[in-house]
C-alpha cells in the first residue's frame, strides 16, 4: 500500500503521525512510504531518518495527499486540506466527527474512508488510540492548572500543594476515565486535596483502591457537583460519552458561585466540552476569563509536549496502520472488530451512529459495506 504522512497544520500541532521507526516497519512490509518535507521536525525527527528508514520525501501536502492510499495524520483534517482528500482514500487519524458539522459535511462529500483513532475500540469497551494521548492531556492538565492559578496569570494564587500551617489547593477532577485518573495522580502527588467524580460506580471504586489518601470519590450529579465547584480552586473536565457531545456537567450560572481565580481546564473540549462557557482555544492564546473564572481549553493539549505525545501515539496505532495496509481496510476491518469500530464515514455514508445522531444525518450499518 502507498502512505503518505501530511504535515501537521493546526495551530501549534508539533506531532507527526508516523516516525522512522514506524517508517521502517511499513517499509519492510513491502510498503511505500511518502512524508512530507519537515512532517516530524516538531516532534525531533529530521527528515533524512525518515530516508534512511525507507520513506520518500514530497515537497507539499498536495503531492502527499495526490499519491498515497492511506493518508495517517494526527488532528483532524483542516479547511485547508480538505479538497485534498480523495474518493475512496483511506484516513486514519482522529476526527472528532460529533464536534463540528463542517468537517462531518466535507468528509461525506469526500468520498473518502474515514478511520476514527476515538472510536477504534476494544471488546472490553477500552480506547486504545485516545488512551496514549489522554495520558498525556490529564498529567498535563495539573501543569497547566497550576500554571494558571499563579496570581499574574489571573488565578487565585494559591500552591496546589499548599506549605506546612497552609492547606493545599482543592481539585476537582469531572470524570474517573484515563484523563480524569492521570490528572488526580498528578495532583495528589503534588499535595493538593482531590476530588474524582464519575457515574461508574465500579470505576469509583477501583479508584479508591488504587489512589493515594487524598484523593476522594464521589458519584456525580447535578447536586453534588454544585455544591463541589464551590470551594474548588482547580476543576479538571475529562468526561467522555463515546463517539457523542460532552454532557454540561458546569453551567454558566454555577460560574458565579466559584471563588474569583479558580481555574478550570475542560480537556473533553475536543467533544464539545463539559464545561458550558468552555470553546476551543490554542496553545498561542490558551485561556480566557468569564465571571473572574479561568478557562484553559485547548483542543490540542498534547501538541504542547510533541516528543512524549508523538511516541506515545505511535507505539499504539502503528499496529493498526501496518494491519490496514496490509490487509486493506475491508479485509482489516472485517477480522477486527476493533477497527470496524473505527470506522465514521464511508464514501459519502456516516457508519457511526453517535456521529449521525449528532447532526441528524442519515446512518448506514457498517455491514453494508464489509460483505
Ligand atoms: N484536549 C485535549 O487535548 C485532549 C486530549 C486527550 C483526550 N481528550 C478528551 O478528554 C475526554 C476524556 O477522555 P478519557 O480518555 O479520559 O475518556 P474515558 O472514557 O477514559 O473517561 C471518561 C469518563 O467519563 C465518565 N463520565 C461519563 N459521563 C459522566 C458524567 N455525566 N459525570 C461524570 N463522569 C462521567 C465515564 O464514566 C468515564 O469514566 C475525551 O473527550 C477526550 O477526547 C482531550
Amino acid at each position: 500500500m502507498i502512505i503518505g504522512v501530511p504535515k501537521e497544520i493546526k495551530n501549534n500541532e508539533n506531532r507527526v503521525a508516523l516516525t522512522p521507526a514506524g517508517t521502517q516497519e511499513l517499509v519492510k512490509r513491502g510498503h511505500t512510504v511518502y512524508v512530507q518535507t519537515t512532517a516530524g521536525a516538531g516532534s525531533g525527527f529530521q527528515d533524512d531518518e525518515y530516508q534512511k528508514a525507507g520513506a520518500t520525501l514530497l515537497p507539499s501536502a498536495a503531492d502527499v495527499f495526490a499519491k498515497a492510499d492511506m493518508i495517517m495524520k494526527v488532528k483532524e483534517p483542516v479547511e485547508q486540506e480538505y479538497k485534498l482528500i480523495r474518493k475512496d482514500q483511506l484516513v486514519f487519524t482522529y476526527f472528532h466527527f460529533a464536534s463540528y458539522e463542517p468537517l462531518a459535511k466535507a468528509m461525506l462529500e469526500s468520498g473518502a474512508v474515514c478511520l476514527a483513532y476515538e472510536t477504534v475500540e476494544r471488546a472490553d469497551g477500552s480506547l486504545p488510540l485516545l488512551v496514549p494521548m489522554s495520558e498525556v492531556a490529564g498529567r498535563m492538565s495539573i501543569q497547566e492548572g497550576a500554571k494558571y492559578l499563579e496570581k499574574p496569570l489571573k488565578g487565585r494564587g494559591i500552591l496546589l500543594g499548599g506549605v506546612p500551617g497552609v492547606k493545599p489547593a482543592k481539585v476537582l477532577v469531572l470524570g474517573g476515565g484515563v484523563v480524569g485518573a492521570n490528572a488526580a495522580k498528578i495532583a495528589a502527588g503534588m499535595g493538593a486535596d482531590v476530588t474524582i467524580v464519575d457515574l461508574n460506580l465500579n470505576r469509583l471504586r477501583y479508584l479508591d483502591d488504587v489512589m493515594p489518601k487524598n484523593v476522594h470519590t464521589l458519584v456525580s450529579n447535578e447536586y453534588t457537583i454544585r455544591e463541589q465547584v464551590k470551594e474548588s480552586d482547580l476543576i479538571i473536565g475529562g468526561v467522555l460519552v463515546p463517539g457523542a457531545k460532552a454532557p454540561k456537567l458546569i453551567t454558566r450560572d454555577m460560574l458565579k458561585t466559584m471563588r474569583p481565580g479558580t481555574v478550570l481546564v475542560d480537556v473533553a473540549v475536543d467533544q464539545g466540552g463539559c464545561i458550558e462557557t468552555c470553546r476551543p482555544t490554542t496553545h498561542e492564546d490558551p485561556t480566557f476569563i468569564i465571571d473572574d473564572v479561568v478557562h484553559y481549553c485547548v483542543a490540542n493539549m498534547p501538541g504542547a509536549v510533541p516528543y512524549t505525545s508523538t511516541l506515545a501515539l505511535t507505539n499504539a496505532t502503528l499496529p493498526y496502520a501496518i494491519r490496514l495496509a496490509n490487509q486493506g481496510w475491508k479485509k482489516a476491518c472485517q477480522e477486527s472488530q476493533e477497527l470496524r469500530l473505527g470506522l465514521n464515514v464511508i464514501q459519502g455514508q456516516v457508519v457511526y451512529k453517535a456521529v449521525a445522531d449528532a447532526f441528524n444525518l442519515p446512518y448506514t450499518e457498517v455491514s453494508k459495506y464489509l460483505a
